[in-house]
């Protein structure tokens, strides 16, 4: 089943939090200037329109990106991402995970970015053909039409081994929370060091049987060994009806106080969304290496 388009959902609250701990990810392993490898398991089109069709349908960005357009970030991380996002704003565009990674990265560094829809993954080339394939001043980016489940389990760990993992699957059907679960035992096994962001969604009664899915995968994966917090966003209560009323990353092996400056990026980020958007972080995991 492949109908979920992210154009309807760019630069929502859900995508101002996973953005934000995916350029936290990546500032960190930009510390060192060895290089590093990225993949994005499910890359969507890199970049989005915020006037097409199906963006304005809900216009979900409204909640999300554009309450922080007034916004002087205080903390680095929401610096970071300001100044990569608002140019793109003012041009009518919000970028997807590629499209931030691809504006962060290193001439030194390489990304893998997977994508399975027919016609997501020629908006993807499309979108990020500015960035060539080859090592260029953002690095050397690879795209890929392909399961990213597979492709990661294919690829990893890679050369060299410093790095991380985006991974971000519409959730379409429930067996993708266990297929997550299974993939990163297998990758952390051979790749112990990899950092990754999972992203889910917080969902309410009236998703039935996946309601309470993400929270077992949580748990499932906190399991895996590693150290690992989760960091949640809600932006309404979480009554029967609700729908999503949030979303989470979980980040596996994440880079010291990246705990804090996630934190400090979405306190900035929650006053200017709204009263009623919530952070949370909660280490799951957490033994001195
Ligand atoms: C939530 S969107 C990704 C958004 C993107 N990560 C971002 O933050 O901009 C999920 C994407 O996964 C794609 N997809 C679904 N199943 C997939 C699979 N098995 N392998 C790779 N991509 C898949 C969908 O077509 C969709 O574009």
């Amino acid at each position: 089943m492949l109908s979920y388009r992210h154009a309807f959902h760019a630069g929502n609250h859900a995508d101002v939090l996973k953005h934000l701990a995916w350029l936290g990810v990546i500032s960190h392993l930009k510390r060192k200037t060895k290089p590093f490898v990225l993949f994005d398991t499910h890359a969507g089109a890199g970049q989005y329109a915020l006037d097409s069709e199906q963006a304005m349908l809900n216009r979900e960005y409204d909640s999300g990106i554009a309450r922080l357009d007034d916004v002087e970030p205080a903390s680095a991380l929401l610096s970071d991402y300001m100044a990569i996002v608002q140019p793109m704003m003012e041009a009518g565009i919000y970028p997807g995970s590629p499209g931030l990674a691809a504006r962060a990265m290193r001439a030194q560094d390489a990304a893998h970015m997977m994508e399975l829809h027919p016609a997501e993954f020629p908006a993807l080339q499309s979108n990020l053909a500015s960035f060539g394939s080859s090592h260029g001043q953002n690095g050397s980016i690879h795209l890929h039409h392909r399961d990213g489940l597979e492709g990661l389990i294919a690829m990893t760990p890679p050369t060299p081994n410093r790095g991380a993992i985006l991974i971000d699957p519409p959730y379409e059907v429930k067996d993708e929370y266990g297929q997550v679960k299974t993939t990163l035992t297998t990758v952390l096994q051979r790749w112990q060091n990899a950092q990754a962001v999972v992203w889910y969604p917080l969902l309410s009664e009236r998703a039935k049987e996946k309601a309470g899915l993400c929270q077992e995968m949580v748990q499932d994966i906190a399991k895996l060994g590693k150290n690992c917090f989760k960091a949640e966003l809600t932006v309404t209560e979480n009554t029967p009806d609700a729908g999503m009323y949030g979303s989470g990353v979980c980040i596996i092996n994440p880079a010291w106080q990246l705990d804090e400056h996630l934190t400090q990026a979405m306190k900035e980020a929650c006053l200017a969304i709204g009263p009623d958007a919530r952070f949370s972080l909660q280490w799951l995991k957490q033994e001195a290496s």
